[in-house]
């Protein structure tokens, strides 16, 4: 067995269990809830969006329930378990994907716009995980998936709090893989490269500099990713990373010197024109 993986496989689903999924109104969030609910599990569905959320909750069906929150909101976040177990429902599974980036060099950012994004990219994501995993913990039954990035394995120049938001979620989602051994919880970190979502549109990117500036070899679709994402849970793998060449460059992130990397990075990225 390599060594990054636990023996272990998702929680069986039941009627009254489910699967929190966060940021599941659009992209890699929506298609994750998606590849849940085609393997029989039930699905809360959780972003401010409650319009889009309540679309994908009616295609899936009555195993689909929709909780609007901002997971910017403290008191929200802090309120989100008591929401979950309401409805009647046990959280086995919690899928950490809500985020977002902003785009520029820091000197020319928003101080408010970039702590945001920290707040949904990493405080969130801590926040949800010390909330719902003791109770995964103490049924001996639990799933989570924390969405990083391959900017996790490398410096991010032009999106400098993003690159290292999404270090922040693979370091810690690796140390509470740690922590969870033995207690029947898995945790596994989901890096994707690039993906054509709302997320681009959203940092402002404009779609030809970022297709220009990352290769379509390296660009994976998102039902592609979420399908990756959920057979490595059902894994117990600790990090996974959708397509070939985003692996291959994962690698070459972390061993190249950042003397070398960091001039190319900040040549090539729309953030810096
Ligand atoms: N697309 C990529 O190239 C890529 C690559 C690597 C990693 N990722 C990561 O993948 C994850 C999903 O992104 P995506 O590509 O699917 O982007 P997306 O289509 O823009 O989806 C982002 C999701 O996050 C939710 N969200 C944002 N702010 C929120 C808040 N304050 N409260 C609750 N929900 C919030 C959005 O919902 P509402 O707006 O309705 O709240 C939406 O459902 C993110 O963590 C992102 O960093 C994306």
């Amino acid at each position: 067995m390599p060594i990054y993986a636990a023996a272990m496989s998702l929680p069986t689903p039941g009627p009254d269990r489910t699967a929190v999924v966060t940021g599941a109104s659009s992209g890699i969030g929506a298609e994750i809830a998606r590849e849940l609910s085609r393997r029989g599990h039930q699905v809360v569905l959780v972003a401010r969006s409650a319009d889009k959320l309540e679309s994908l909750a009616r295609e899936l069906g009555t195993g689909a329930r929709v909780l609007a929150a901002d997971l910017a909101d403290r008191s929200v976040r802090a309120g989100l378990l008591d929401r979950v177990t309401g409805l009647g429902l046990v959280p086995d599974i919690l899928i950490n994907n809500a985020g977002l980036s902003t785009l520029g060099p820091v000197h020319r950012a928003d101080p408010d716009a970039e702590g945001n994004m920290i707040e949904v990219d990493v405080v969130a994501v801590a926040d949800l995980c010390t909330r719902f995993l003791p109770g995964m913990v103490e049924r001996g039954r639990g799933a989570l998936l924390n969405v990083a990035s391959t900017a996790a394995f490398q410096p991010l120049p032009g999106q400098a709090a993003y690159g290292a938001s999404k270090a922040f979620v693979l370091s810690y989602t690796q140390s509470l893989a740690g922590e969870l051994r033995g207690t029947g919880v898995s945790a596994t970190a989901l890096c994707p490269g690039p993906v054509d979502t709302g997320f681009g549109e959203t940092a402002g990117f404009a779609k030809e500099d970022a297709e220009t500036a990352l290769p379509s070899f390296m660009w994976v679709p998102a039902d592609k990713v979420a399908k990756t994402a959920v057979d490595a849970m059902a894994r117990g793998r600790l990090v996974a990373i959708p397509g070939a060449a985003n692996r291959v460059g994962a690698v070459f992130a972390q061993v190249a010197p950042r003397s070398l990397l960091l001039p190319i990075l900040a040549k090539q990225h729309p953030g810096l024109k």
